[in-house]
């Protein structure tokens, strides 16, 4: 292998020794590698290479976790083996030569035994569709590895990197808690668990501690793209960067290995891991000087161990730094990423870059020509955006972090919440301030003001800085700054935000010099008053008490047998599979011989005609085999009969930024999505539609429109005391499943084509298929095992990019994979549809609603996808739990250039309660009336009918719902207790909300009211169950399980499901709406019931025979051990819009209550739930422990769309939150500090299967519940503010939202700041 380089020699002068072979151990195995590419990743390299599937892609950009594995390395000097969790889809598989890796598969198998956190997590129900539990596993098995005993705090702190879509967190949480003293929850029985005994761990390879060659020699790894150097010395770092002055450093790669690379031109990284002077700290009396490389987890763990000698006093600067480490990212790229690199990446959005800065920090930093030379980290160090003045041949070498001085106090800010959740999140605006006084006094001596997210760089505020020297600190002083600073910071407009960073720049200096104040008050009373009582609550966090829960169900009869497993909680039939990462997952399929990878390449623009598709360079990369568009779809162009605008690939013109035009097909992914973005694309643009209201303004809708109108509305308008017009806006939502969208295409003999896809509706996509491929239907299969989540997103849109795959395999004759990046999932997938309503709503002085007229606004997108279905659901819907007189409602889709958006959990309901609970609050602050009573006053009685006028069935159940949520949630003392906590705290708020709801259940439409299944007996006994629903992580697999098991009256071990396919059962209908439980389970039951009257002769014959036997005699007497069952829903679901009484709107109702309470900071908009508090009627429960995970995560699902997710767009319509970096789901600290669930007790359902009700989606409408109470909590503190009435609180309600709407009286900007409108489009 030829080189480009000539290898330096090392610092003692003998010749390095190089290695370009990688040695890494996996799960205690060696691997040796001559032939490594250094541009792999781990995670690529040990799925890809090594076949081990465990650990999950998901988002690829270090922000979920599901990739999370163990690094191990022994340290030559300190004599010492260290574990961390590191994210193996971001770090280079060089960077862990030497090292060993463990993965979930090395910890416990089912083949063998069960790791005890893979049993907990498994017995504490702590899984749903189990895509990300391998990752939540191996964070906390680090955990356990370095300390045996941790305490909950511990354990919820080693999640903070780990995404979970499905649970709600709190189940994981109790699992793992068992690990602690701690033990929660009334579901599981923690004496069931086996005993964690640390010294069964595996050993560390004894080779790599023996042996240091993999430590101390520089190793090269050289490939087509990128060559890996690992120095080992600083003069043999100097000699390179001298050599290569172009090459670029790397430690943790959380920045390079993200930063796009120049087609066609090699890169040299050089990894400054194993460079002894880039590690050291040195604790001096003047300070702490921290090698370049050391990671931020390691600068944390000296600044603890030495905690004691370093905090005097609670300002000092490290223990400041400290604190913000641990706000800094999550733990897997702490573990891995540099203090030294941090700086370098010269992020302005930094939230330690401003610390270090205000600090008085200085940098060394050396080449080879220059020698070395020492910085101030100060406005000098960062030129623009992303660089600094370091010479191309420069590396830093080490920073030293002076020591806090006499007088001097330091803090540093972020809002933990800011863009939108509390844990990994990068600073909209992040805070260093200094200040040091002279001897005795508050005269400021000296004074730094740091600040990221400013503008291009991070900026210390030196002009500003000036004009305090000398003063007060006083309140002369707080005015000028606070005025200054949105006055003289140049904040720039990029990336929006605006107002919301003013106020932070605002906020943070008060909260600096509060603290300040309360320290100097203490010493210098006679000067300096002390910080008044009310105020303090600035000075300190929002509060995180630790976590509780407690969940109440009902147990079954104690008549009922012990075998019998309905109403029972039974643990997910494939969780051992699921948490030893044996589970298979679409792309954990082992490739078919010959198997090609597809890579889509969609639209720039979101209206526009194509000119020109020009694939030739990309066609002509060796290994890429061709480019498929519309020329190539063998049927019609087309994959939904009644849209013209669901085309497969785009050819003429354009609809929506992402839209699919084609793709390229090539043998690694890695080379079709090189290869995608080569192809050319020319276009003509056009003036797209994108927000609801310039779809108004153009009237650019879809047909039809929708109108409900009843009862008297002019008149009892008239005779209302109050009419009130007013409007309200719900954003959309991503789903966020965590297996992006997937499909693997298999051409078979004779034209047959199989799918496997990722989908919640199989039968649909089998039709379109074989449309697309004009052949019969025959000759298409689609299956799937499992769905790592949906939530919606994998109805409808799935059926396009089988259609794609399909055609690529078609053209190619090859098996072709196509795994959809999350980037370009978010890009291309609709999503909750964003909702704009304007009412008009009249009710009496008492809060007694009497009319609503309401226009409900949906943005639908370029296609109809299922918007129209959405629009009428939310109508429906909007009545909620709520008796309104009469009523006006009309419903419009409008028609954008904008993705398609579709189906998300609870579509259109969850719009439409934001919609009627606003307007409860809007009514209970006019009135003055507490919400508690509006609400109640309004909530349907016995007797009462709905919009249909038909009466609400079991509507006592939603009283009792209500009654005990009240009891349960001690709402009254609570209520009090916050009010009292609000007259004593000005900055930060508690609200307590109360919040019933009403959900419909059931499809307006007939035919997708079925279910069907079939059902084998074997001879042995064993039952093979098939049917037409799709487990996705609902526990739909579980459940029906149970009822074949109650039937059959068999243990459920002896019935297996393998998985959906449109061969075994076809024609089925998509598993969606909360419906799969009713529909497959009541077909599993006919089918299983089939086959027990078919036994009940050889039962009665031999009545002490068992199960084989009496299956062994029908077999004999020629009897078939094998039935299909059909279910349908007795009644159809329809809505006759010409005749509404005629109309049935639903199949049952689902009941719930939940009571919530948060605290809120008001300077910052920063919030937390303290306690939920949920009575959900589910009817009878089949499975408790499933049924309240379902509630669980659609209540935190729900809090996401109201408060914490938000999707922003471009003006061009591009979205921009794509990833979780930038599109915030929930995490594990957002969860309910105290989350109660309770499932009501003795109710019933007569037309759910053993009495059950539709669960998956209507607990999502009480995520509502916080936005409630976060108004409540804003509404005090706005009251404290001389403001009074209602405001405006649209969804999301983050932070931004929260603290513009507290206010405040904070001098405001004298003048405009010019360019000062919105960056971002609200659509
Ligand atoms: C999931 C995730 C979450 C994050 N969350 C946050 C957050 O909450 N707050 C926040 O502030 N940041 C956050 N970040 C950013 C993160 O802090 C930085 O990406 C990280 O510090 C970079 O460290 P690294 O060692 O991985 O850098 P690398 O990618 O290895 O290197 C970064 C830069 O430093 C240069 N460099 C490295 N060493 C030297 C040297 N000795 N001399 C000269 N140049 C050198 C490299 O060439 C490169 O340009 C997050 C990043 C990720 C991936
Ligand atoms: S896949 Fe690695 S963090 Fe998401
Ligand atoms: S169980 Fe966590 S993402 Fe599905």
């Amino acid at each position: 292998m030829s080189t480009a380089l000539s290898c330096p020699s090392s610092s003692d002068g003998n010749e390095t020794l190089v290695a370009d072979e990688l040695v890494i151990f996996v799960n205690g195995i060696k691997f040796t590698d001559h032939n490594v590419r250094p541009q792999v990743t781990l995670l690529a390299y040990i799925r890809g290479k090594l076949k081990l599937t465990g650990s999950k892609l998901s988002c690829g950009e270090g922000g979920c976790g599901a990739c999370t594995v163990m690094l191990s390395r022994y340290d030559h000097v300190d004599k010492k083996i260290s574990h961390c969790a590191i994210n193996a889809c971001y770090t280079p598989v060089c960077s862990v030569h030497g090292m060993a890796i463990t993965t979930v598969e090395g910890i416990g198998s089912t083949k063998t035994k069960l790791h005890p956190i893979q049993e907990r997590l498994t017995k504490s129900y702590g899984l749903q569709c189990g895509f990300c539990s391998p990752g939540m596993i191996m964070s906390m098995y680090t955990l356990l590895r370095n300390n045996p005993q941790p305490t909950a705090l511990d354990i919820e702190g080693c999640l903070k990197g780990n995404l979970c879509r499905c649970t709600g967190y709190r189940s994981i949480l109790d699992g793992f808690k068992s690990f602690s003293a701690q033990l929660l929850g009334k579901l599981f029985d923690p004496s069931d668990y086996s005993p964690y005994d640390p010294s069964q761990e595996p050993i560390f390879p004894p080779e790599l501690q023996t042996s240091s060659k993999f430590h101390t020699n520089t190793v090269r790894f050289i490939g087509e793209a990128l060559d890996w150097i690992r120095p080992t010395s600083l003069e043999e770092l100097l000699k390179l960067k001298n050599e290569l002055p172009a090459a670029k450093l790397v430690v943790g790669n959380a920045e390079v290995g993200f930063e796009p690379r120049p087609n066609n031109i090699k890169t040299t990284l050089i990894s400054v891991t194993h460079v002894p002077e880039l590690n050291q700290i040195d604790i001096t009396d003047s300070g702490i000087t921290f090698g370049s490389s050391v990671t931020m987890s390691r600068m944390y763990d000296v600044l603890k161990k030495n905690g004691d000698v370093l905090a005097e006093r609670r300002m000092n600067v490290f223990i400041s730094l400290m604190d913000m480490l641990e706000l800094t990212g999550d733990q897997q790229m702490r573990n891995v990423a540099g203090i030294g690199s941090h700086i370098m990446s010269a992020s302005p959005l930094s939230d330690i870059t401003p610390m270090l800065m205000a600090a008085g920090t200085t940098v060394l930093v050396g080449s080879l020509r220059d020698g070395k030379r020492s910085l101030p980290l100060d406005n000098s160090f960062f030129v623009e955006f992303r660089r600094t003045c370091l010479k191309a041949d420069e590396v830093l070498i080490n920073l030293t972090v002076p020591i806090s001085k006499e007088n001097e106090y330091f803090a540093g800010y972020k809002v933990r919440n800011q863009v939108h959740r509390r844990d990994r999140d990068v600073s909209m605006i992040s805070a260093g301030m200094k200040v040091v006084f002279e001897d005795s006094s508050n005269v400021i001596k000296n004074i730094n003001l740091c600040f990221g997210g400013t503008g291009p760089t991070v900026v210390m505020a030196t002009s500003i800085m000036e004009k305090m020297q000398r003063r007060k600190w006083d309140e002369g002083l707080l005015n000028d700054v606070q005025r200054m600073l949105v006055e003289m910071l140049q904040l720039s407009t990029h990336g929006g935000f605006v107002e919301y960073r003013k106020c932070l720049l605002q906020s943070f200096f008060f909260k600096f010099y509060l603290n300040v104040q309360n320290v100097l008050s203490k010493q210098l009373t006679d000067t300096v008053l002390t910080v008044p009582a009310q105020c303090k609550s600035a000075l300190v966090p929002v509060e995180m008490p630790p976590t509780e829960s407690m969940q109440l169900f009902q147990d079954v009869p104690r008549s009922q047998s012990n075998d019998d497993p309905v109403g029972r909680p039974i643990m997910n039939e494939s969780s051992l599979q699921l948490t030893t990462g044996e589970a298979i997952f679409l792309d954990d399929i082992k490739p078919e011989q010959g198997e090609l990878h597809f890579a889509l390449v969609t639209s720039k623009h979101a209206n526009a005609k194509i000119i020109l598709i020009d694939a030739s360079e990309a066609t002509e990369l060796e290994g890429v085999h061709c480019f498929v568009g519309a020329d190539d779809v063998p049927g019609k162009n087309r994959w939904n009969e009644t849209d013209p605008n669901e085309v497969i690939f785009a050819s003429e013109e354009v609809l929506y930024i992402g839209q699919v035009i084609g793709g390229v097909v090539a043998d690694t992914m890695e080379l079709a999505r090189k290869a995608a973005k080569l192809v050319k694309i020319e276009y003509e643009v056009l003036v797209p539609i994108l927000t609801i209201e310039e779809a108004i303004d153009q009237d650019s809708y879809l047909q039809p429109f929708r109108h409900l109108e009843e009862g008297d509305l002019k008149g009892q308008l008239a005779k209302s005391d109050h009419v009130i017009e007013g409007e309200a806006r719900i954003g959309g939502q991503c789903h966020y499943y965590m297996e992006s969208q997937c499909c693997i295409a298999q051409p078979k003999e004779l034209n047959e084509m199989i799918i496997i896809v990722s989908s919640q509706d199989l039968s649909s996509t089998q039709r379109r298929v074989a449309a697309a491929l004009s052949i019969p239907a025959n000759k298409v299969t689609c299956k799937i095992r499992r769905v790592g989540g949906a939530f919606g997103g994998k109805i409808t849109r799935p059926v396009h990019f089988a259609m794609t795959c399909a055609v690529a395999a078609k053209k190619t004759g090859k098996p072709t994979r196509l795994v959809v990046g999350r980037d370009l999932d978010m890009q291309i997938v609709g999503k909750r549809h964003p909702i704009l309503a304007r009412y008009n709503v009249g009710f009496s002085k008492t809060g007694r609603v009497r009319a609503l007229q309401c226009a409900i606004f949906l943005n639908a997108g370029f296609g109809y996808d299922i918007s129209i279905h959405t629009m009428i659901k939310t109508l429906i819907q909007l009545q909620d739990a709520y008796n309104i007189p009469a009523y006006a409602l009309s419903g419009r889709a409008c028609k954008t250039n904008m993705a398609s958006n579709t189906v998300m959990r609870s579509p259109g309901c969850m719009q439409a309660t934001a919609v009627m609970e606003t307007i409860m609050d809007l009514i209970a602050t006019t009135c003055g009336v507490p919400s508690v009573e509006v609400r109640e006053m309004n909530m349907y009685k016995c007797g009462d009918s709905n919009y249909f006028y038909q009466e609400v069935p079991d509507i006592g159940n939603l009283t009792r719902c209500w009654n005990e949520c009240i009891v349960k949630s001690d709402y009254h003392r609570r209520l009090e207790q916050t009010s009292y906590f609000n007259s004593t705290n000005r900055w930060k708020k508690r609200g307590v909300s109360i919040i019933p709801v009403n959900v419909f259940n059931g499809e307006s439409l007939t035919e997708i009211n079925q279910g069907a299944a079939l059902v084998h007996i074997y001879l042995d006994g064993s039952v093979l169950l098939t049917h037409g629903g799709i487990e996705m992580g609902q526990g739909l697999h579980t459940k029906t399980i149970q009822i074949a098991s109650r039937v059959l009256r068999i243990p459920s071990e002896r019935i297996y499901i393998n998985e959906t396919s449109t061969d075994k059962v076809p024609n089925t209908v998509l598993t969606a709406g909360s419906t799969g439980t009713t529909l497959c389970g009541n077909a599993v039951k006919i089918a299983c019931e089939t086959l027990m009257e078919r036994l009940d002769p050889f039962i009665h014959e031999n009545p002490k025979g068992s199960w084989e036997e009496w299956v062994g005699a029908a077999y004999r007497n020629r009897i078939s051990l094998s039935t299909t069952g059909l279910f349908k829903v007795s009644d159809d679901v329809m809505i006759n819009w010409d005749d509404h009484p005629s109309s049935r709107t639903s199949y049952n109702h689902t009941y719930g209550a939940a009571c919530c309470e948060v605290e809120i900071d008001c300077l910052t908009g920063d919030h937390q739930i303290r306690r939920v508090d949920i009575v959900m009627d589910v009817g009878h429960s089949i499975n408790p422990a499933h049924d309240i995970g379902q509630i669980e995560g659609a209540f935190m699902q729900g809090y996401g769309l109201f408060v914490v997710e938000e999707l922003r767009y471009s003006h061009k319509g591009e979205l921009l939150t794509r990833g979780p970096g930038m599109y915030k789901i929930p995490c594990v600290s957002d969860m309910p500090r105290q989350f109660n669930v309770h499932l009501l007790e003795g109710s019933t359902c007569s037309d759910g299967i053993y009495s059950t009700k539709a669960i998956g989606e209507p607990p999502c409408l009480l995520g509502v519940s916080v936005l409630a109470a976060i108004r409540h909590a804003i509404s005090s503190a706005r009251s404290d503010a001389g403001l009074h009435g209602s405001f405006r609180l649209d969804c999301p309600a983050t932070p931004e939202r929260i603290r513009l709407a507290c206010s405040d009286n904070f001098p405001k900007d004298s003048q405009e700041i010019a360019g000062n409108e919105d960056f971002f489009i609200q659509v």
